[in-house]
Order: C-alpha cells, then sequence, then structure tokens
C-alpha cells in the first residue's frame, strides 16, 4: 500500500487522541453501528480530501465500516496532524497523503494520489478534489499545478474518461467548496452530482458557528498567548463563522469591530452590538485581525500600511488569499519567525505586522479545529450524504444538491437523544393549527 506520512511510528498517539475525540462523537458512532451492518459502501472506492484530524480520523472509521475502500489526501498543506496520519495507515491500513507544512507541490502530488485510487465517490473540504477532476475532463492544463499536469496528461484518453465516468457523485464539506460548485454548475462544466453537506443546517448553524468560533480563539491564543479582554479584535466577514467568531471573541471582553460587504449582515452586526465600519477604518484601531470572509483580498497592501504597531493578523476562512500576502512581503524590509506560527513582518514605514500560521486557516494550523461535538454533525452528514449518493445516484442530475431535509433533521434528533434532552411534540391541534388558514383568533 502506497502511503505519505511524516512518521509512522507516532501511530499510538494517534489512536490515543482519535479516542478522545469519539467520545464526544456519538452521533458517528451510532451512524457506524447501523453501516457495521448494513454496509451501504460496499465495493465504493472513495476519495476523500479533508483536514485530517482525529474527527476526520472517526469519519475513516465509519465509512470503512460501511464498507468503503478509502484513499485519504489533505485539504490544507498545515492542517494535517501527523499522528492522526499514521494511524490512519497503521491501524486502518488506510493510503493517507498528508504532512503538516507540505509544500505546494507535494500537496498537489497527494491530491494526485487521491485521484489515482479511481474513486466511485469523492468528499472534499474545498472542492480542491472536485476542480482538479474537472480540470482534467476538461483538458484546461494550465490551471492544473505541474505535478498533476503531468501525471493526467500521460494517462490516455480512455482513461482519463474513465475516471470521469467512474464517479458517481461527491460530497463537499465547507462554504468556499460549495461557492465553487455552485459557479462549476451555473457555467454547465459539473459532471456529476454533489451535496453540500455545508449547506445542512446541523453542520452550517453549529460547525461553521460554534466550532469555527471556538478554534479561532483558540488558534489565535495558542499562536501567541496574547490577552483578549480590552483588545480591539476585527472580524471581517459576518456570515456563520463570523457571527461565532465576534460573539466569542466578546464573550472574551475583546471590542469586537466587523467589516462586511453586505448592507444586511452589517446591519446585523450592527445590532447585535458590534461596531461595522470599512476595513480601511478598521486597521487603524485594530490589535487582533481575522479574516472570515470566503473571499479574496479582503486585508490589502494598503491596509497592512496603515496597520499599528504590532497588530496581529490571521485568517480562518478555507484558503489564505483572503489576505493579500504579496503585498505584504513589497512593504517587507525584512521578516523573522518569533515563536511557532508568528511571523514577524518589519515594515519598510518602521511598523511591525504579525502574521499567524502562514495566513493559512489558524483554527487548524495552530490549534486542533473545531471541536469533536460540532464536528459528529458534520460528519454525520457526509457518512448519511455518501450512503444517499450510492442510493440514489441514478436518479440525481449533475446538480449541487442539499442534505435531503429527512436525513438534517434526523442527524439533529440522534444529536439531542445522545444529550438526553427530550423535546415536546406537537399535538393535534397544534398541527391543524400550523396547516390551515382559516384560524385567526
Ligand atoms: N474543519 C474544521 N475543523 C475540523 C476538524 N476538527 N476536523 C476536520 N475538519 C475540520
Amino acid at each position: 500500500m502506497d502511503y505519505d506520512v511524516k512518521d509512522i511510528s507516532l501511530a499510538e498517539k494517534g489512536r490515543l487522541r482519535m479516542e478522545w475525540a469519539e467520545m464526544a462523537m456519538p452521533v458517528l458512532k451510532l451512524i457506524r453501528s447501523r453501516f457495521e451492518k448494513e454496509k451501504p459502501l460496499k465495493g465504493i472506492r472513495l476519495s476523500a480530501c479533508l483536514h485530517v484530524t482525529t474527527e476526520t480520523a472517526a469519519l475513516m472509521r465509519t465509512l470503512r465500516a460501511g464498507g468503503g475502500e478509502l484513499s485519504l489526501c489533505a485539504s490544507n498543506p498545515l492542517s494535517t496532524q501527523d499522528d492522526v496520519a499514521a494511524y490512519l495507515v497503521k491501524e486502518l491500513k488506510i493510503p493517507v497523503f498528508a504532512i503538516k507544512g507540505e509544500d505546494s507541490e507535494t500537496y498537489y502530488g497527494h491530491i494526485r494520489e487521491t485521484l489515482a485510487f479511481r474513486p466511485n465517490l469523492t468528499m472534499d473540504d474545498g472542492a480542491d478534489l472536485v476542480s482538479s477532476l474537472h480540470f482534467i475532463a476538461l483538458e484546461k492544463w494550465e490551471d492544473l499545478i505541474p505535478s498533476l499536469r503531468s501525471w493526467a496528461k500521460g494517462l490516455s484518453t480512455t482513461e482519463r474518461k474513465e475516471l470521469i465516468n467512474g464517479l458517481i457523485g461527491g460530497t463537499e464539506e465547507t462554504t468556499t467548496g460549495v461557492i465553487r460548485l455552485r459557479s462549476m454548475e451555473r457555467n454547465g462544466v459539473l459532471r456529476f452530482p454533489v451535496i453540500a453537506v455545508n449547506d445542512a443546517e446541523t453542520k452550517h448553524f453549529f460547525d461553521n458557528r460554534y466550532g469555527t468560533g471556538q478554534s479561532t480563539i483558540d488558534g489565535i491564543l495558542r499562536a501567541t498567548n496574547r490577552l483578549m479582554a480590552g483588545s480591539s479584535f476585527v472580524v471581517s466577514g459576518y456570515g456563520w463563522c463570523g457571527k461565532g467568531l465576534a460573539m466569542r471573541a466578546k464573550g472574551m471582553g475583546a471590542n469586537v469591530i466587523v467589516t462586511e460587504v453586505s448592507p444586511l449582515r452589517a446591519l446585523e452586526a450592527v445590532m447585535d452590538g458590534y461596531r461595522v465600519m470599512t476595513i480601511a477604518e478598521a486597521v487603524e484601531i485594530g490589535d487582533i485581525f481575522c479574516t472570515v470572509s470566503g473571499n479574496v483580498g479582503v486585508i490589502r497592501k494598503e491596509h497592512f500600511l496603515k496597520m499599528k504597531d504590532g497588530a496581529i493578523v490571521a485568517n480562518s476562512g478555507h484558503f489564505n488569499v483572503e489576505l493579500d500576502l504579496g503585498g505584504l512581503e513589497e512593504i517587507t524590509a525584512s521578516r523573522k519567525t518569533i515563536r511557532d506560527f508568528v511571523e514577524e513582518f518589519q515594515l519598510r514605514n518602521g511598523r511591525r505586522v504579525y502574521l499567524l500560521g502562514e495566513g493559512r486557516l489558524i483554527n487548524l494550523a495552530s490549534a486542533e479545529g473545531h471541536p469533536s461535538s460540532v464536528m459528529d454533525m458534520s460528519f454525520a452528514n457526509q457518512a448519511l450524504s455518501a450512503e444517499y449518493l450510492v442510493r440514489h445516484h441514478r436518479t440525481l442530475e449533475r446538480r449541487v444538491y442539499s442534505v435531503p431535509e429527512d436525513i438534517d433533521q434526523e442527524i439533529a434528533r440522534m444529536k439531542l437523544l445522545s444529550m438526553g434532552i427530550e423535546i415536546d411534540q406537537l399535538t393535534k391541534e397544534q398541527e391543524r393549527y400550523l396547516t390551515s388558514w382559516e384560524q385567526g383568533t
């Protein structure tokens, strides 16, 4: 079996940490018990491009229990937990291609290995697998990184066709990936159905809000050990992740400033009690900045130039493009790593800016990502969506689908059950009331 991990001897540590995570993942455990009996993924080859964490290991165990043959690579160069990667290879015999800190060539080389597995299903976090597959299908060679390009060009036309035609569907974990997929659908290039796991309510209400909220603060604090209380904390983007991050920063005593481009979200932030202003204004006030917008070039050269001496800048969006790092380099006289995950940029204007985790998602770069309890629901959606695609792919079109509502509801029910919480049922009278228009008073 081929694999590429940092150090296979870390496997035992990875197993113990995975066990700890699984204790907070009861919904996935229930699904695993059923999968063990029913084997809904039997005969399916599944390639996953996910953050290689303890929670992902629990998902891999579940998919394996369902009969799936698996291959896994990292969905970000800096998010891999090397002990978990070793555990998955050594004990679960899953070909894993992921090393924390890998360079871009290695990262895409790892994607290539996962595609060479010739999957029937893809499971993405950021759409790198699906987009690479489509660049190959459309022969958009210029968009492929060299190591992927030479491999794909080396395949015969028949082999390339087989690679694409072998796919029955895919799932997507995150907002950024869903945005890319919807663009593929709109442009008429999407070649197989994909389920947008991110859009399930049991995913983004919890994972994006509470998961990103808590783990981003965790990442920033582990990297810097700075005091939140009394600091001016700038959150760029007020989607579900931004709302969670702002809420948690406020809870720790920071003065939170929100920057937005959507008038509606900006208004929401105002009424949630935050100061809202343009990023150009915020850069002169902020002590700590964190982008969570899912967009490109949110903090640019002209903004870095206006920051206070000692400003700390991080990103918790999927890609590091939210920060204009090229622009930052242009105005920098010298740089040094001052502590793990903290790089000092001495600007030519005499001020210093501190970049965390190379601008990569800080919650996974310097911390451990979202806590297991929220990933329980996100990955329950992944497992059940994979099962759904296997059962229903023949009737699905080349579109981006939502997670079926009954799956979403069932996950919420299982999560409540695992917490020992009961809720009320509608009475007959209430059901009648909700379905009739005649009753007013
Ligand atoms: N994305 C954010 N947090 C994560 C985690 N703990 N595991 C996998 N993917 C994640």
